[in-house]
């Protein structure tokens, strides 16, 4: 069986599925688009990378990858790209959250949120971010400790801000982890090219993704700087051997709503 299978009786010969193909495996048996049916190129066919683009792209439906049947691709709904409007308010709305509601987060509500994630761009559709969740709040708070301890062996202000945690945290404040019910750590191969990119957007997209559950979040910055400069950190995460934080996300329910949009400055464009 070739890498993709089509029900010529169907295909309308658009000829998307060539174009829609990211590494030009794809081409038209005769002439050029609106004439020939769609089959791969032999040789190059194993720089296929699995994107799935050619079933997705495919109107008819009746466009199979070796590895991506149709029937497992949902059609889009009608109106899923909603109004620039609301993706703004969306955009503009979600904020860094500090203060959790001491709620326990059900994991049925992570395993929702990290289903919808797991759509997000990937280097190279390498899909290789892991994830480690954390739902027990005194667990991050061990955690926010291990981060205070390494700042303690710090001479100076090695750390931006670092002092300033310490006396924080001795008046009973948690400025690493914010007193977060959750913590959901990205993690990946350390020498893998693609894999921090791909895990700082599968973050950002949780982030968005979480606000329609009712959630708060804000990035786990100091953890991740720790992480990657204390050895005792990165041990207090427990990843598996080989693999590295690549960013983290408190995660709960907040406090309190914010009811206005803070301003940012104008976006710096230069127009070539
Ligand atoms: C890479 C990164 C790391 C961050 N780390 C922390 C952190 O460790 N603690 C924290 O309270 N906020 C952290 N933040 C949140 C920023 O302070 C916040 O995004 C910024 O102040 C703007 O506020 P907003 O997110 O509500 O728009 C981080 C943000 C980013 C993008």
């Amino acid at each position: 069986m070739g890498l993709i299978t089509i029900d010529e009786s169907k295909c309308k010969r658009c000829g998307f599925c060539a174009r829609a193909c990211p590494v030009g495996i794809i081409a038209l048996s005769e002439g050029f688009p609106n004439s020939g049916y769609p089959t791969t190129i032999e040789k190059i066919e194993k720089g296929c990378i699995t994107c799935g683009h050619c079933v997705a792209a495919c109107p008819a439906g009746v466009l199979s990858h070796r590895g991506m049947k149709p029937e497992a691709c949902p059609p889009l709904e009608a109106g899923w790209r909603l109004t620039p409007g609301q993706v703004g308010q969306l955009i503009k709305g979600r904020r860094s959250i500090r203060n959790y509601r001491p709620e326990p987060l059900e994991p049925q509500v992570i395993d929702e949120l990290l289903d919808i994630v797991r759509y997000a761009p990937t280097g190279m559709n390498t899909q290789t971010v892991s994830w480690k969740v954390i739902l027990d709040e005194q667990e991050v708070q061990f955690l926010s400790l291990a981060v205070i301890e390494w700042l303690r062996t710090l001479e100076g202000n090695q750390v931006h801000g670092g002092k300033g945690m310490l006396k924080a945290w001795e008046l009973g404040q948690d400025p690493i982890l914010r007193k977060a019910p959750a913590l959901i750590i990205a993690h990946g191969a350390a020498d893998h090219p693609m894999t921090s990119a791909s895990a700082m957007i599968a973050l950002t997209t949780l982030e968005l993704a979480a606000l329609p559950f009712g959630l708060g979040t804000c990035w786990a910055g100091f953890l991740h700087q720790a992480a990657a400069s204390s050895y005792g950190v990165a041990t207090a995460l427990g990843l598996p051997q080989g693999d590295r934080m690549l960013g983290g996300m408190m995660i709960g329910y907040p406090e309190f709503e914010y009811a206005r949009i803070p301003t940012r400055n104008p976006a710096r464009v230069t127009w070539g």
